[in-house]
């Protein structure tokens, strides 16, 4: 997968709050092109998976039961720069401490419903975007 790409996901709360139009509409404004795009409830074991970089963290089982709460809207976007120009659309990961217009700012709950996630290199774009789709399923 190229440098011009990120992967994200809108988190239960986002969808349970009925937020998924508003939140990809905000992501299409800021430039970035749907790549692949697919809405699903993720099992313990692959939400465990997913999160395993977290596994040692004081917070990992309730990452897991969050996230197996209810459906997922996972999506690979494209846009020059797209990794860090998407964490700055999206705001810190404490939904309070995010800035003014931020997606967690406008639409998390909490530290942990924090509406969506967004891969931190390019690295792990490859590897979370391949966790969902397959060749077939990337435009
Ligand atoms: P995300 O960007 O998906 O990456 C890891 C997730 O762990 C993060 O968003 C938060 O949802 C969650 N997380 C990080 N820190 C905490 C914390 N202190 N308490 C609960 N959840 C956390």
């Amino acid at each position: 997968m190229s440098g011009n790409r990120t992967f994200t996901m809108l988190k239960p709360d986002a969808v349970e709050n009925g937020h998924i139009g508003a939140i990809l509409a905000k992501i299409n404004e800021a430039g970035f092109r749907i790549v692949s795009l697919q809405m699903q409830q993720l099992s313990r074991h692959e939400a465990g998976l997913f999160y395993a970089v977290h596994k040692e963290r004081s917070f990992y089982g309730e990452l897991v039961d969050y996230m197996t709460s209810g459906p997922i809207v996972a999506a690979i976007l494209e846009k020059d720069n797209a990794v860090e120009d998407f964490r700055t659309l999206i705001g810190a990961t404490d939904p309070t401490q995010a800035a003014e217009g931020t997606i967690r700012r406008l639409f998390a709950t909490s530290i942990s419903a924090n509406a969506v996630h967004g891969s931190d290199s390019n690295e792990n774009t490859a590897i979370e975007g391949a966790f969902f789709f397959g060749a077939k399923e990337q435009f």
